[in-house]
Parts: structure tokens; C-alpha cells; sequence
């Protein structure tokens, strides 16, 4: 078999001439000539790559989100920001419960709720009753509501809603905006402490007053 050339005729002629020395003093040797300028044009490719790199790095979009305390509101149209706070709604048995007599006669200071404030109690006419006669064993039927609401339309009003054989509880402000609703925790933690089926009834000087 035949071996493939190394190299060209000229390259061969152009290595195997040793360079011409350029001014006398700076001539460099045959042998590292090449390698230095070899070696140069490798560190220049390095270099010229991680300044591509530095560019680009800079370039490229942040990958994390804003600085944590730094304001977005650029971002949002300026809709979103002048939109007043959405008002809480407005408790569905608010309306009625108001119509319902309150079965303490005179407001009373309930101690039960922060702030203690002049309350009136009020409960669906299915379960009055069952609320002014409470005794250890009362149980309470489902769509029972009763309403804890301070005498002032501006504070705040309490509301629970037996469903399915379970109380739902509703933290009420002003005019029976609903602020919270559902299990809440909070609320049947203490009322788990009531005499009958979660309900505390009426202050024992108004019904003993009667
Ligand atoms: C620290 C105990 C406690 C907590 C917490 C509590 N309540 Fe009461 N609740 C009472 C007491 C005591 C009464 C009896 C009347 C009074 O003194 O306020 C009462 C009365 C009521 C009544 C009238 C029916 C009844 O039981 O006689 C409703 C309705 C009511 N609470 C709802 C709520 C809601 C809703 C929450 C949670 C947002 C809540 N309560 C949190 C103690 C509590």
C-alpha cells in the first residue's frame, strides 16, 4: 500500500528552512518559533472564548426573580395598582338575621369574643326554641344559623351554620362582611368547651332573669 504524503512539497521546503533572522539581537531559535506562536494562538482562542462567555452572561436574561424586598410594581399595569382592596362580602343570613327578634330582650356585654362589646343574639326560627330552652343534651338540626352581632352596625358579628351535622363558623366586621368562614379552628376550639352541641346559649343571668 502506498503511504498518503505528509505534508506538501512547500510545507516540507518551508519547514525544514530555518527562519530568517529578523533584526539581528531578537532572533528567535528555528526550533521555538512555531510552538510559541502555536501556543499564543491557543491562549488566544481561551481567552477570546471566556470574553464570549462574560458577554453573553451579562446578556442573558436573569434566571432568578426580582431581589426579595425590591417593589415589582413596574411590571403591573397601572390598573392593578390603583384598584381599591376588594370589600368583603356580605354574610348570605345577615339580611334575615337582623329581622330576627334577639331572644336576650336588652343587648348584653359578651365576654365570649374580643372586643367585648353590646351584642344581641339572633337564631333561625327553626331553632329558637331549642336555643332558649339549651340543656346538656340539645342537638341542633342542620340549617340551624345563629347570629352574635354587636349592636353598633360597625363592629364586628359572629355566625355559625349547622350543615351535615357540623357547625360552620363566620367571623364577621362591619355590616356582616364575612372575614373568615368554614371549621375555623379558632373558633370551634372554644366553642368545643359549650354545654350543648357547641353552643354556649345565652349569659345565665338572662335566662335566670326570666
Ligand atoms: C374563647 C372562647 C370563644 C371563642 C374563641 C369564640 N367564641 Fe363564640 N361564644 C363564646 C361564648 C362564651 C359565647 C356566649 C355569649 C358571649 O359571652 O359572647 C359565644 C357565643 C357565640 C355565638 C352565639 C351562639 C352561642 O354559642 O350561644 C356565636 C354565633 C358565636 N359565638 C360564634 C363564634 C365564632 C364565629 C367564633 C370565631 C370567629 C367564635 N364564636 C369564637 C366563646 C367563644
Amino acid at each position: 500500500m502506498e503511504q498518503a504524503p505528509v505534508a506538501s512539497a512547500t510545507a516540507n521546503a518551508a519547514l525544514l528552512r530555518p527562519p530568517r533572522p529578523r533584526n539581528g539581537d531578537h532572533t528567535r531559535s528555528w526550533y521555538h518559533a512555531h510552538p510559541v506562536r502555536a501556543a499564543y494562538a491557543v491562549f488566544r482562542l481561551i481567552a477570546g472564548t471566556l470574553l464570549t462567555l462574560e458577554v453573553c452572561a451579562a446578556c442573558a436574561p436573569a434566571a432568578q426573580g426580582p431581589l426579595a424586598g425590591a417593589s415589582d410594581a413596574w411590571a403591573k399595569p397601572a390598573a392593578a395598582r390603583t384598584a381599591p382592596p376588594k370589600p368583603a362580602q356580605t354574610w348570605d343570613a345577615y339580611a334575615a338575621a337582623l329581622e330576627w327578634p334577639a331572644l336576650n330582650g336588652a343587648p348584653f356585654i359578651a365576654h365570649g369574643h374580643q372586643p367585648e362589646q353590646a351584642v344581641d343574639v339572633r337564631v333561625s326560627a327553626d331553632c329558637r326554641n331549642a336555643y332558649r330552652a339549651l340543656v346538656t343534651d340539645t342537638v341542633f338540626p342542620d340549617g340551624c344559623v345563629l347570629a352574635e352581632l354587636a349592636k353598633s352596625a360597625d363592629g364586628p358579628g359572629y355566625g355559625m351554620r349547622k350543615l351535615n351535622g357540623s357547625w360552620t363558623y363566620f367571623q364577621l366586621g362591619a355590616r356582616g362582611g364575612v372575614l373568615a368562614e368554614g371549621a375555623l379552628s379558632l373558633c370551634a376550639g372554644c366553642h368545643a368547651q359549650a354545654p350543648a352541641d357547641d353552643v354556649f346559649g345565652l349569659p345565665r343571668e338572662i335566662v335566670e332573669s326570666r
